[in-house]
């Protein structure tokens, strides 16, 4: 019998206690195999129930940072604890020994508590003579009739929490008039209902709306068309999710299957209040963001709270404005943020005290969203007025002055700051005075006080800098020193000092900007200066730069050290002086790259990718293969760039390819189909690089006799009719090698195949670009076969790569912006 595992998904598990539930597992092998709940078995403590398949788990779990337990279903595979449904969201359990899932007299599912109370039920009605529950592999729980299983009495999916899994309704019963709505947690450690909710307009038209507290909707799906919500414009392309939308007198809803069963993907109402599609990557151990709705957080109705200011720049999203402190921070910190933020100091004109007290002030909040429910005071003509007519009502909490005055009373809501929109103005905070520093009064008297106090720090600061200095400059020789050795931990005032204050730009992607800069020795480095980074702690990015660091080859650009201060993270590379490979590819400049460069810029590459896949430690997959990352030295070896990042951002980087900005050309299928990612997929972008590397062109701006093409599909059918030299880029000349143009366009094409596992390994590449395995001809991958026969969908292709279309595509997490 194969062993169960360790039912410790929720929190880790003692080896004694490991040990004890090996023990009990082989005492109770019934209760670990089997997928149903029958008249005698019941769940208990860690016992639990697997699916037949083993996708699913049913058994007691308590969230992070709670003492409850809940009965929940999570999957087994993954190995991030996600629960999909929860029965007892609202009444969970302290001690999970003494509470029991079991069936009742009545044929009903039912929880028990400590105490033996009925503190949940499935309620159906039932006339069956007995039941059983089976839970399916599609995560579903079903009641069934005992002697006829295929009659379901209830079930899960038909009572959804915050999640929606495959199979799965989502609408309204025009019977019972039950809405089938995902309801968010109410913070990440409580799974009792939130403020957040998804749910079919119950007018029976067919579209979603996103409500907050079933009051207020923020977000519509816009009506279906029979094909795609016209707002998920995500849903367009190549969706890998089959939806269909079912009306009938009974019951209208929409349900939607995976197109391959092997993808594990969910739809999440989630706490912050976006509806998010996640797919899980084996490879990277992650969800990955599929689309989330709104697509900005900050439009997320009272994301934070009341006085609570969202903020699309900096992490955390939401803080108090000034004045503020969250109402519960606990709450808060689990971002349960119903509560809102409170007032440090009660306003003057609220205190009873007023004699001795100062009158309120006002605080200017430069670029904000105004906050809804304004009252326009169409009288008041000046701010000076706009100003008094809030002071002289207690209840006034804000005013601005725009044109019109417009006051607010009450709870201020949906602020946001850095706001750039059509309603941004400056807002005016009514705060206590002894909120804000002394502005006005006792001027003259402080003058005085001001001008010693200036003298004296002055004689402070040259001292404090001439000690500051001299340690500087020890300090720099001892870093200069270090180089070469292991990974040095600069400090940030040195890298400022190196770089000339991130003066000379070097470029910037995804992850931020690179400077160029000198260490004292003046050897030239590369300073990048991570962006989006700050949900990592210090120790991962430590580690993880270690890792990197440690990873040493000639094709793979070379890290010399790290700083982690505060929330900067950067990076500190040898400098290489060629650039990029765009840069030099596609630069209309005079020195064009002759052949045998090309060809050794891409035996190069493929043996710095063979590295990473194969020989170093950990397998490291790059995923974002483009000539961007690709730099060349002062005799044009090519060093791969960026590798690591992946790892390093986790969901960032998730978030960042979803969003494909730009780099959607290099991208392979299973990006977008949504199955795992593996080594080969960036085997699939060398080759769209190498065809680049070939012709010179970007991949989607090359025309044939006037009209753009999209050169890989001119490439894979060139290639069958055997006429390379075609594609070889014409500033060449006669200057190629036939034989190295025909080998490496077979491998290109090999490399961009649809079906990963014709996909070469990029060991094998490097063995034929270096001439030692022989190479057929490959087939014209399918989804370029497509393309020859309609050319319409030329431009489909080529629009995806180019950044003006990833303009308009969603940007999902816009704090990794860059
Ligand atoms: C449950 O237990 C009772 C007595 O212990 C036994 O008679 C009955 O057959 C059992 N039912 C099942 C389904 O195992
Ligand atoms: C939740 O638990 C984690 C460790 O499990 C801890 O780091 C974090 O601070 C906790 N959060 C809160 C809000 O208590
Ligand atoms: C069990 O539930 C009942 C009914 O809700 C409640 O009165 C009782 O206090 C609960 N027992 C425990 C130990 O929580
Ligand atoms: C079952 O019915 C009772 C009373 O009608 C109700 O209080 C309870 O919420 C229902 N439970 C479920 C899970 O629907
Ligand atoms: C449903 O219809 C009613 C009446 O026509 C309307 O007042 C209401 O706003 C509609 N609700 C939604 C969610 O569209
Ligand atoms: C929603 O929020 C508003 C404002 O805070 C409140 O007045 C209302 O009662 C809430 N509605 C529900 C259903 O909680
Ligand atoms: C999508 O699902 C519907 C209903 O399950 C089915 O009839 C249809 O053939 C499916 N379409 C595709 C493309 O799989
Ligand atoms: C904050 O909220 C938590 C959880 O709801 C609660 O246990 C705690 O008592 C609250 N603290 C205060 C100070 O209200
Ligand atoms: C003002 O005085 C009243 C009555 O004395 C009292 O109920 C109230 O709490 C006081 N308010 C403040 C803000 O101190
Ligand atoms: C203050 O403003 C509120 C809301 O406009 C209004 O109801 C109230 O009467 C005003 N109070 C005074 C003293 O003007
Ligand atoms: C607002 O938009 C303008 C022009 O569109 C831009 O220059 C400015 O940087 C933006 N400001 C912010 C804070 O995004």
């Amino acid at each position: 019998m194969a062993l169960p595992k360790t039912p410790s998904l929720f929190r880790p598990l003692s080896f004694s206690l490991l040990l004890f539930i090996l023990f009990v597992a082989l005492r109770t092998p019934l209760s670990f195999s089997s997928a149903t709940i029958s008249a005698n078995f019941s769940i208990s403590g860690d016992r639990q129930l697997t699916s037949k398949g083993g996708n699913f788990v049913l058994g007691f779990f308590s969230p992070p940072n709670s003492t409850k337990y809940y009965i929940g279903i999570w999957y087994k595979k993954v190995s991030q604890p996600t629960s999909v449904w929860i029965a007892n969201r609202e009444t969970p359990v302290s001690d999970h020994t003494k509470s029991e899932l079991k069936l009742s007299d009545d044929g009903n599912l039912v929880l028990l508590n400590e105490s033996k109370a009925q503190i949940w039920s499935t309620n159906a009605s039932i006339s069956a003579s007995y039941t059983v529950a089976v839970l399916q592999d599609s995560g579903n729980l079903a009641l069934t009739d005992g002697s006829n299983p295929s009659k379901i009495l209830w079930q899960s999916v038909d009572n959804p929490t915050d999640t929606w899994l495959p199979g799965g309704k989502l609408g309204l019963n025009k019977v019972t008039k039950q809405n089938q709505r995902l309801i968010s947690w109410k913070s990440s450690a409580d799974p009792a209902p939130g403020i957040f909710s998804l749910e079919l307009d119950p007018n029976g038209t067919s579209q979603y709306f996103i409500q907050w507290n079933k009051s207020v909707s923020y977000w519509t799906s816009a009506t279906w068309n029979g094909r795609i919500f016209s707002d998920v414009p995500e849903m367009n392309e190549n969706y890998n999710y089959n939806f269909t939308y079912v009306n009938n007198r009974d019951e209208s809803y929409f349900t939607y299957s995976v197109k391959y069963d092997s993808v594990i993907s969910r739809f999440v109402m989630d706490l912050s209040g976006q509806i998010r599609q996640l797919t899980w990557m084996e490879d990277l151990q992650e969800w990955i963001l599929f689309w989330a709705q709104p697509k900005a957080l900050c439009e997320v109705h009272s994301l934070c709270g009341s006085f609570g200011s969202c903020s699309v720049s900096s992490l955390p999203f939401c803080k108090c404005v000034k004045g503020f402190a969250a109402r519960n921070q606990t709450e808060w910190d689990l971002e349960d943020r119903t509560g809102g933020c409170v007032r440090n100091t009660p306003l003057q004109c609220s205190s009873n005290s007023s004699a001795n007290v100062e009158k309120d002030r006002f605080y200017p909040m430069d670029g904000m969203r105004l906050p809804v429910n304004a009252q326009n005071q169409p009288d008041v003509g000046s701010a000076e007025d706009c100003a008094s007519t809030c002071l002289n009502n207690c209840s006034c909490t804000a005013y601005s002055f725009g044109g019109g005055c417009s006051v607010w009373h009450g709870d201020l809501i949906n602020l946001q700051n850095q706001y750039n929109g059509s309603d941004s103005g400056t807002l005016y905070l009514r705060l206590a005075a002894s909120e804000l520093p002394d502005s006005t009064s006792k001027k003259g008297t402080v003058a005085g006080a001001v001008a010693g106090a200036v003298a004296g720090l002055v004689v402070c600061v040259v001292i404090v800098w001439v000690v500051i200095w001299r340690r500087r400059k020890r300090r720099m020789i001892h870093a200069a020193k270090a180089v070469g050795r292991t990974l040095v931990p600069f400090r940030y005032s040195d890298l400022q000092h190196f770089t000339k204050n991130f003066s000379e730009k070097l470029g910037g992607g995804g992850f931020g900007l690179v400077f160029k800069g000198f260490l004292p020795d003046s050897t030239a480095i590369a300073v990048k200066k991570l962006e989006g980074l700050r949900l990592h702690g210090e120790k991962q990015f430590r580690a993880e730069v270690s890792t990197i660091g440690t990873v040493q080859h000639v094709n793979l650009v070379r890290l010399l050290g790290f700083c982690s201060e505060g929330t900067r993270r950067l990076l500190v590379y040898e400098f290489m002086p060629k650039g990029s490979l765009d840069a030099q590819l596609f630069q209309n400049n005079s020195m064009v790259l002759d052949w045998n460069k090309r060809y050794q810029i891409a035996l190069g590459i493929a043996r710095g990718l063979a590295y990473l896949h194969e020989k170093c430690r950990d397998c490291i997959i790059h995923c974002d293969i483009k000539p961007e990352n690709i730099l060349l030295d002062a005799s044009f070896v090519p060093k791969v760039a960026d590798f690591g990042l992946a790892k390093l951002f986790g969901r960032e980087f998730s978030r960042e390819l979803t969003t494909m900005r730009g780099t959607r050309g290099y991208l392979a299928p299973e990006w977008i189909t949504g199955v795992a990612i593996t080594a080969k997929s960036d085997v699939y972008s060398y080759g769209m690089m190498l065809l680049e590397i070939i012709s010179g062109k970007r991949n989607s701006e090359q025309t044939e006799e006037g009209k753009a093409t999209f050169f890989p599909t001119l490439a894979a059918n060139k290639l069958v009719q055997g006429d390379v030299q075609r594609l070889v880029d014409h500033r060449l000349g006669d200057d190629v090698n036939i034989e190295e143009l025909e080998r490496a366009c077979k491998i290109a094409c090999w490399c961009i195949q649809d079906d990963e596992i014709s996909r070469p390994a990029m060991g094998q590449v490097v063995q034929i670009l270096e001439g030692f395995l022989e190479i057929n001809m490959p087939p014209i991958p399918r989804s370029l076969q497509i393309l020859v026969e309609s050319p319409e969908n030329i431009n489909f292709f080529s629009d995806l790569s180019s950044n003006q279309s990833s303009q308009t595509r969603s940007t999902i997490c816009t704090g990794s912006q860059s």
